[in-house]
């Protein structure tokens, strides 16, 4: 399997494998898990080139304690790529000098206010560095698709607004959340959790599904109590929001309206460890 640490080598791998057919594109920051695998396999199947990237993007991080902790496991992620899916994928794992040359300047965007609610509002300039980091790897990389999973929904909807915004020729596919057996999203922060905290975190899936169950009978504030309410006395898991938003604006719900398709957001601290979560509801 191919891994390339430059921009160069990498344009020149690609660019006969262009002439071949579609280009799949998968962006991760590595710690690749079983949700990571699931969007490099439809990348595969869809595409005749897959490109993995792997980089922990600084510029997202607006906590260094965060960016220090995020874990860096290249040899393994490349290891588990070859194992599951095949020497058939281009790997691009640069180092930040080889993204940001000397400085790490981020693009400002406007997303038309996708970013000012939950993530964005808990991580202030978190999607400027995501849309930067986006844009730079889609102009390298020139995709024809890209692959992103839904545990993330508002980056999602935050990605296809920069393609929007920048005329990008790139199809973005939305995957779905891939779950353990218990329910707990995946995620490359599950391995900060401890084993208790990882046996119990099935409480936010438990929690998702029954807001879905109740959610057209019911009024907003009393599910939101509902939530407030699950976590109130927990003693392993802090609520920190809970939103039900329209998808396709992620404006925060007023009054239910049948005709609009609705998610529910959630985060919720283990510890020091944030884990995120959403399900769409109708
Ligand atoms: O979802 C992620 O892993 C990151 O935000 C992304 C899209 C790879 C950009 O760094």
């Amino acid at each position: 399997m191919k891994v390339f640490n430059d921009k160069v080598s990498l344009q020149k791998a690609i660019a006969p494998m262009r002439a071949n057919g579609t280009i799949g594109f998968v962006p991760t920051m590595g710690a690749l898990h079983q949700g990571h695998l699931a969007l490099i396999k439809q990348a595969a199947l869809e595409n005749p080139c897959t490109v993995v990237s792997i980089f922990v993007n600084p510029t997202q991080f607006n906590n260094p304690n965060d960016l220090e902790a995020y874990p860096r496991t290249l040899d393994a992620d490349v290891a588990l790529i070859k194992s599951n899916i095949g020497e058939n994928v281009v790997v691009f794992a640069p180092t930040v000098s080889e993204m940001y040359d000397e400085k790490l300047s981020t693009e400002k965007f406007n997303f038309e206010g996708l970013d000012q609610q939950m993530e964005g509002a808990f991580r202030p300039g978190h999607f400027d560095g995501v849309g930067t980091i986006v844009s730079k790897l889609f102009e390298l990389v020139k995709p024809d698709r890209a692959y992103f999973g839904e545990k993330d929904f508002q980056q999602l909807q935050i990605i296809r607004k920069l393609v929007s915004l920048k005329k990008m020729q790139v199809e973005i596919v939305g995957c779905p959340i891939v779950r353990t057996e218990s329910g707990l999203a995946r995620s490359s922060r599950n391995q900060l959790l401890s084993e208790e905290e990882r046996n119990q975190a099935s409480i936010i899936y438990r929690v998702l599904n029954e807001v879905k169950k109740r959610f057209s009978g019911t009024n907003i504030a009393e599910l939101k109590q509902y939530v407030e309410e699950s976590f109130a006395s927990h003693t392993l898991f802090r609520l920190d929001y809970f939103e039900i938003t329209d998808e396709a604006t992620l404006h925060p719900i007023k009054e239910y309206d049948k005709q609009q398709n609705y998610r529910a957001f959630i985060a919720v601290y283990a510890g020091d460890v944030r884990l995120i979560d959403n399900m769409q509801l109708n």
